[in-house]
């Protein structure tokens, strides 16, 4: 895919040959808990975003949207992990007694495949729905979107891979997410594997933004400790690539901030006290904000790389971004070290006047840190990746839209180089 064609979003104004060539206006360095000064780049912005329904015991809100939104027959996405926890059943009681007449359809892995969609979309047919819930992880949520996809598109999933292929409008969409991570459920991407390649493509268009979010932080306490680390993890990605974009802009900037910062703040205390509301609380915010920012200012080279090596071992997406993310924050702190100040900021280490070099080696650590904290291996090596896997993982990221936002451009020699030094 051309790199103008992957960066131009569904119905955006921004093509990133514009983004490239515009000067970045914005002054980066100021604000003193690391919120960015206002902005005075002139790029046009735009902000995609669904009704979002936020706190302790929303779940019952999804039944009152469903019925707001046309709903007789929901079709609700699940998946056997988010089931054993009990969250569907008590969805199913909610939605019934609303009056409605849900179907569940349970059959989703995580890292979802492209014939596990294809199924689900011939259920939903076959069951009369009209509205796709969609309630667990990242996982769930984008099954439930290409179910959707193509419950009024047809065809097959791989088609729509790219930007802005979806032609008909598709039914309404409500997600409810079970993981405090990868704001699928805000977000204008859909992450499909393709099983016979063995990666994973991205689908993107504002038609797969959901219409209501609703997140309910008790649906966090049955995650298991890997899933919170992973899941954390990837929401700080997304809030650092966000800041970083080239398509970062300044609708995006504090929420990217906001959500580095809840991560560092709360993520490790959620490990050690699973059962604390206001930390469970803060991580939901954490995975709101952050997808807020990525969904518009869309991601970089680490999600590049994380969604080959995912696609191709069935690995957590997040514990892969949690391993990458250092080795890319030094990459791209070459170009754009002064980006990386109110990220420092953000995560308490250092005051507004430190050098870009040293706040991208401080961020840089700091991450690792926060993987140690939380159990995530040091290396690729220990995930099953090999020196062997690299130049097809290197060929392959060079064809992820993600790469195309990134804000220091790479070749294959030095996507296989990061590879090497993450390995
Ligand atoms: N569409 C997007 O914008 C976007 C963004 C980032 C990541 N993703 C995708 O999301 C997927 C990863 O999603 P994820 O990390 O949320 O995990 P997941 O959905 O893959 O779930 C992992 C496992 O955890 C279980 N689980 C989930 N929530 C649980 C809970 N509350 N209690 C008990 N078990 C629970 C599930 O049953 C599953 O077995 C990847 O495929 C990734 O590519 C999508
Ligand atoms: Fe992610």
């Amino acid at each position: 895919m051309a790199p103008s064609e992957a960066c131009r979003r569904a119905g955006d104004t921004v093509l990133v040959d514009e983004i490239e060539r515009e000067p970045d206006l914005t002054v980066h360095t100021g604000g003193g808990c690391g919120a960015p000064p206002p902005s005075t780049n002139p790029r046009v912005s735009k902000f995609h975003a669904p009704e979002i329904v936020f706190g302790p015991d929303s779940l019952k809100e999804a039944a009152h949207a469903a019925l707001r939104l046309g709903a007789r027959r929901p079709f609700v996405v699940t998946d056997p992990g988010v089931f054993e926890a009990g969250w569907p059943v008590e969805l199913l009681g909610h939605l019934r007694e609303a009056g409605l007449a849900p179907r569940l359809w349970t059959d989703v892995t995580p890292n979802p495949k492209d014939h596990e969609i294809e199924a689900g979309y011939h259920e939903y047919v076959a069951s009369g729905c009209d509205v796709v819930m969609g309630l667990g992880g990242g996982s769930v949520i984008d099954a439930a979107k290409g179910v959707a996809l193509l419950a009024s598109n047809g065809g097959r999933i791989l088609d729509y891979e790219g930007i802005d292929r979806i032609a008909h409008p598709i039914p309404p969409l409500i997600m409810m997410p079970s993981t405090s991570g990868t704001g699928a459920d805000v977000s204008q991407f859909c992450i499909v594997t393709d099983t016979e390649r063995h990666t994973k493509i991205t689908i993107m268009g504002r038609a797969l933004v959901p219409d209501v979010s609703v997140i309910d932080p008790r649906l966090l306490v049955t995650m298991p400790e890997w899933l919170n680390a992973a899941t954390g993890l990837d929401a700080l990605t997304h809030g650092i690539e966000a800041f970083v974009s080239l398509a970062h802009g300044p609708l995006t900037d504090h929420h990217a901030l906001q959500a580095v910062s809840l991560v560092n703040e709360h993520l490790a205390h959620t490990m050690l006290r699973p059962d604390d509301r206001r930390a469970r609380q803060a991580m939901a915010q954490a995975a709101l904000e952050a997808g807020l920012a990525f969904t518009n200012a869309i991601l970089g080279a680490t999600h590049a790389m994380s969604h080959q090596v995912g696609g191709m071992l069935d690995l957590p997406h997040g514990v892969v971004n949690g391993v990458l993310l250092p080795h890319v924050v030094r990459f791209n702190g070459v170009t754009t070290p002064e980006r990386f100040v109110p990220i420092a900021q953000a995560m308490g280490l250092a005051g507004p006047g430190v050098p870009g070099d040293e706040a991208v080696d401080m961020v840089a650590a700091a991450i690792r840190k926060l993987g140690d904290e939380v159990g995530v291996p040091a290396g690729l090596g220990a995930l099953g990746v090999t020196e062997a896997d690299i130049p097809r993982l290197a060929v392959l990221t060079l064809g992820d839209a993600c790469l195309t936002t990134n804000p220091r451009p790479a070749d294959v020699d030095q996507v296989a180089t990061l590879f090497r030094a993450a390995l």
